[in-house]
């Protein structure tokens, strides 16, 4: 089986890449993050507080969430609704965030991520991959980029989609995840000890996936 691991901050361009590997090598793209957002969604839509563990505990065992590939592209399901777009609202972002600390939610995702990686050659990207969904993984990539760049990124990619948000917030919702991504007491964003590192700040996402690929070719 080839899994190929892509852990990093957010906006540090890993989403880009492994969908671009993914394609490179005719595999399955999964976007873990996703899977996260769908659980902050759902706080949002029970109109509980994502950092409330005992609120959270009582649905995540239960939680309707599915991820279908609809002509080669990811979408998520939450009871049974397609939440593709919805879940990349920048509000949804924090509550994925604050909701992936619990170690619930961690478990019942990481099953999930295991059994896709067990059955299918794919790219997965998030923030623990390599360090504990799958250690034994081959290929793994630690991807990370300056802060102020990850922000800029994000606020081109949101303004595109005709999202109203200024820099300043982008940049602040940016370097409050890395801290709440990095600081959770089980399994934070950690690069793993056999990940390569790659600091994107200054290449193209094409160089990224050459770059990528190259290494994985190496092995
Ligand atoms: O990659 P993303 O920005 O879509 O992820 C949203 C949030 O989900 C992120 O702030 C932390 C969490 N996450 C995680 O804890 N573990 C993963 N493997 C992927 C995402």
């Amino acid at each position: 089986m080839i899994n190929v691991c892509l852990d990093g901050p957010a906006g540090s361009g890993k989403s880009t890449v492994a969908k671009a590997i993914a394609k490179k090598l005719d595999i399955l793209y999964l976007d873990t993050g996703a899977m996260y957002r769908a659980c902050g969604l759902k706080c949002k839509k029970l109109g509980i507080a994502a950092t409330d563990e005992k609120a959270v505990k009582s649905f995540i065992g239960t939680i309707d969430l599915e991820i279908r590939y609809i002509e080669g592209a990811q979408h998520t399901f939450l009871d049974g609704e397609d939440v593709s777009d919805e879940i990349r609202k920048p509000d949804v972002s924090m509550l994925a965030s604050a909701v992936s600390a619990h170690p619930c939610v961690r478990e019942k995702m990481v099953e999930m991520q295991r059994k896709i990686a067990k059955s299918t050659d794919c790219v997965l990207d998030g923030r623990d991959i390599g360090s504990f969904v799958l250690p034994d993984a081959k290929y793994k990539f630690f991807v990370t980029a300056d802060p102020k760049i990850r922000a800029e990124r994000r606020f081109a990619e949101l303004t595109a989609k005709g999202e109203k948000v200024k820099f300043d917030t982008v940049y602040k919702e940016i370097v409050e995840r890395d801290y709440n991504d990095s600081h959770r007491t089980f399994s934070p964003l950690v690069r793993a000890k056999d990940a390569v590192l790659l600091d994107t700040s200054s290449m193209t996402p094409e160089e990224v996936v050459d770059f990528v690929i190259g290494k994985i070719e190496e092995k």
